[in-house]
């Protein structure tokens, strides 16, 4: 399942986020990488323990945190500190799955799985050329280019790429989560509910039968999946 969020982060809180990373020191971005992908991964990142990181980390986790769309398509148990990338011309990240098994920095060793993938975008798309985001499922392979302050979520089993960018730097916050429901069937599943749910709400009010029912049947089927 792949699911755009627009307008995450505003106007004023992107120009925010890139005064900060205009000064932030960056790094090779292998250090995050598994095996296969360091080795097809040629951009850099904000190393994830320095002070811009975690506080921008904090700015993303409160942006997150006000969207419901978010909420209901990861159901996130555990969401990784955000971190920050930038591809300048010539950088380009091949294809690669991302690490099943992460460890949360900071935490004296504690690891979690990464279910959900998640991209913000922090640069205008005509600021520069290539660098989409390209994501396969079974439908086929989708190029990925959002406005500043846009987030694609997809699932981190998904082999994907960025394309090397011509033009321009591509910057972006990046993350994982651990899913209270770990198969993305599922979870795709439980979202289309939730948003049926909504629009039967909008249609019918929460008193109707049907609603009722259908609430029920989500969290029944949530209560059914959801592992803690
Ligand atoms: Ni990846």
């Amino acid at each position: 399942m792949l699911i755009q969020i627009p307008d995450v982060l505003s106007a004023e809180q992107v120009a925010a986020f890139r005064d900060v990373l205009e000064r932030a020191a960056w790094a090779e971005g292998r250090e995050t990488a598994g095996d296969q992908a360091a080795t097809v991964k040629h951009n850099l990142q904000v190393p994830s323990d320095s002070d811009v990181a975690r506080d921008l980390g904090e700015g993303v986790l409160h942006a997150l945190a006000r969207s419901p769309t978010y909420t209901a398509a990861a159901l996130p148990l555990r969401v990784l500190p955000p971190m920050f990338n930038r591809y300048d011309p010539g950088m380009t990240f091949g294809a690669h799955t991302d690490n099943a098994i992460r460890t949360v920095p900071g935490s004296g060793g504690m690891r979690m799985r990464a279910d959900v993938s998640t991209t913000i975008f922090l640069t205008a798309p005509e600021d520069y050329d290539g660098g989409e985001l390209v994501i396969e499922d079974t439908y086929g392979s989708h190029a990925v280019k959002l406005p500043a302050g846009h987030m694609v979520v997809y699932p981190a089993s998904s082999l994907h790429r960025v394309n090397p960018v011509t033009r321009g730097s591509r910057w972006a916050s990046f993350f994982w989560a651990q899913s209270m429901v770990r198969d993305d069937g599922k979870r795709a599943m439980l979202y289309d509910l939730d948003v049926a749910i909504r629009q039967a709400r909008a249609a019918m009010g929460d008193e109707a039968p049907a609603v009722l029912g259908l609430v029920s049947h989500y969290h029944n089927l949530l209560r059914m999946w959801a592992e803690l």
